[in-house]
């Protein structure tokens, strides 16, 4: 593999107040929003000791397409390992979009079906699933473990004292560019724009869905702005700040900068786009780089990524992604799930997920161990960033949140409303869930 230029923008998040810790979230609103250190009571809590000789059987892992077959390999491995003692895992692939997933996973635990034993859930949904109780209790389990794990993947699954999934992917987006047109990696978001208009352009997720709201906030965040406030009880969305970060998406977009159909891209249709070759700047997770490297791209071999840039007047940030497991409280094998959440999170498999398909893991051999290093060289600037990276805002309302954010974002974008308007409106909608919880 192709050494990538990564050292560059050396510390991401550099001395940025925008860059909070890990389990900030949106500033103080995580800590008040994500249950103010009470218990989620009446939750079913799982028995640690049930995954060493759990009944045995099948179950069902349900997660999003599995793009990059990562998923049926952790299976196939996980079958090669257990199979001979009679245990099984069958995957239920739903749609490639977060909020469809979110969306099969809501409708299932509505009806109390146990079609998912486990779901791969995004880390933006633990609030949520903890406080409709759909989700098994992993304390007991989580607790114990707790020092294996990077700090800001962990607080993903920490809602109220308890914790409720298994991390096993955590992420932070990168910016990708065609070094055969860009020479010197940009500094700033501005630059980028710049350089993508004298070249070929750039692609992202402009869609409304979850995507569009992290390539918005990377931005908001970055010039300084807030979605809500201290105390997690008012939107902050329609700042300054924010209606500059907006202005520069929607310039990009007005004069073409922006592919054409940016609008109605997700990961997967930026990562199309880019691959035929028809953009300098793409940003995506990490997952887009190594196929993007492989032979049958236009872009095999003419690129290199980079952590974001710093937006003129503000600061860097990037936001936290990722993916934990999570067991159904109307799962009849709870203890088959539990074992199936702790081998996904084994080392050898963190590590095989990153070297082959570059899926960043939640625990720090995934990106110190030498052989990691070796395939991905960019390794150590990867970790740091999931280190660095900000969360979204921490709430049971997320979702209405969210949607607030991307669908005013998207309307802007598409130029059905002004930068000033989208965000103003966005404001009343995110205080109006606010008040629904
Ligand atoms: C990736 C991230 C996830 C994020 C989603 C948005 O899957 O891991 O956290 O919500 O992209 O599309």
């Amino acid at each position: 593999m192709k050494r990538v230029a990564l050292g560059v923008a050396a510390a991401i998040c550099l001395a940025v107040a925008a860059c909070g810790g890990s389990d900030d979230g949106d500033g103080g609103a995580t800590k008040s929003a994500a249950g103010g250190g009470t218990t989620v009571s009446g939750a079913k809590v799982i028995d640690p000791n049930s995954m060493n000789s759990p009944p045995k059987g099948t179950i069902t892992y349900c997660a999003g397409k599995d793009t990059t077959g990562a998923q049926a390999e952790v299976i196939k491995e996980f079958e090669a390992k257990y199979g001979a003692s009679g245990y099984n895992v069958k995957m239920l692939e739903f749609p490639t979009s977060g909020d469809e997933q979110r969306a099969q996973f809501v409708q299932r635990q509505e009806a109390k079906s146990d079609e998912c034993d486990v779901f791969s859930s995004d880390v933006i949904w633990t609030a949520e699933f903890a406080r409709q109780k759909w989700l098994y209790d992993l304390t007991p389990y989580v607790s114990k473990q707790r020092s294996r794990f990077i700090a800001a993947p962990l607080e993903t699954v920490h809602y109220g004292d308890q914790y409720w999934g298994v991390p096993f992917e955590s992420a932070a987006a990168l910016l990708y560019y065609r070094d055969d047109q860009v020479k010197t990696p940009p500094a700033t978001w501005q630059a980028v724009y710049q350089d993508a208009k004298a070249n070929d352009g750039i692609v992202y997720q402009g869609a409304a869905y979850e995507g569009l709201t992290c390539d918005y906030l990377e931005l908001a965040f970055a010039a300084g702005g807030k979605v809500l406030s201290d105390d997690g009880k008012k939107s902050l969305i329609n700042s300054p700040q924010n209606v500059k970060a907006l202005q520069l998406m929607v310039d990009g977009v007005k004069d073409g900068t922006a592919a054409n159909g940016v609008t109605t891209y997700m990961e997967e249709e930026s990562r199309r786009y880019w691959e035929s070759g028809k953009a300098t700047f793409m940003r995506n997770w990490p997952y887009a780089y190594v196929l993007g490297q492989m032979k049958s791209t236009k872009v095999a071999g003419k690129f290199k990524v980079m952590p974001f840039p710093t937006f003129d007047g503000g600061g860097t940030a990037s936001i936290l992604g990722g993916h934990n497991i999570v067991i159904s409280v109307y799962s009849k094998n709870p203890g088959l799930g539990l074992k199936f959440a702790d081998f996904y999170a084994s080392p050898d498999w963190q590590k095989t997920q990153v070297i082959k398909y570059a899926i960043t893991g939640t625990i720090p051999e995934a990106y110190d161990d030498p052989a990691v290093k070796k395939a991905i060289p960019y390794a150590p600037e990867l970790k740091k960033a999931v280190e660095q990276a900000k969360s979204r805002p921490v709430s049971p309302v997320y979702p209405q949140i969210s949607q607030a954010i991307y669908n005013n974002v998207n309307a802007a974008l598409s130029g059905k409303t002004s930068p000033q308007d989208a965000l103003k409106t966005a404001d009343e909608q995110i205080n109006q869930a606010l008040k629904t919880f």
